[in-house]
């Protein structure tokens, strides 16, 4: 049908809603951004501030491989609009060092061999933090359950639980952040 495609992709553009101002807080720092209102938190951290440790795998909250810590709590950064997130205090993988100083997870994770291929990694040590800042890192199997949620293609399981016991015995629940 001639002309059906143009007028299709012009009627698009037209729907297409207005671009946002908002401002996220992301590692401590204000960023002040104009988005598409449907701009994930993920796409939001990756495509716009350039933070690409938090990895998107499956963009449906399945994997994991997107997560990131919102006022302290593990969240899925590929559910969340960017829109309903200003505001929150977010932190991701780059925010978690201080300076050369690695996190006590992030540190546990290399002295146990916790990754191979290292995609999922970040959204696993995210989720550690959480886990044990939260208070569930009491037992291997308590780690697993609230873990289950992040998966690992490469299977490095038994090791990413054993940095997250490493861990918790470091930090403690309380200073797991
Ligand atoms: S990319 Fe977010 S859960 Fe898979
Ligand atoms: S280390 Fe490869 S997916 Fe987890």
């Amino acid at each position: 049908m001639p002309g059906f495609i143009p007028e299709a992709a012009a009627q698009a553009a037209d729907a297409r809603p207005a671009p946002l101002d908002l401002v996220l807080r992301v590692n401590g720092t204000e960023h002040r951004l104009t988005l598409d209102p449907r701009t994930t938190l993920l796409d939001a951290l990756r495509e716009h501030l350039h933070l690409t440790g938090s990895k998107k795998g499956c963009g449906l909250g399945q994997c994991g491989a997107c997560t990131v810590r919102m006022d302290g709590k593990g969240v899925k950064s590929c559910l969340s609009l960017a829109a309903l997130v200003e505001g929150r205090e977010i932190t991701t993988i780059e925010g978690l060092a201080q300076g050369d100083q690695l996190h006590p997870l992030q540190a546990a994770f290399i002295e146990r061999d916790a990754f191979q291929c290292g995609y999922c990694t970040s959204g696993q040590i995210m989720a550690g933090v959480a886990c044990i800042a939260e208070g569930h890192a009491g037992s291997p199997q308590e780690i697993r359950d609230w873990m289950s949620g992040n998966l690992c293609r490469c299977g490095a399981y038994d090791h990413i639980v054993a940095a997250i016991q490493d861990a918790a015995g470091a930090t403690g629940p309380a200073r797991g952040g």
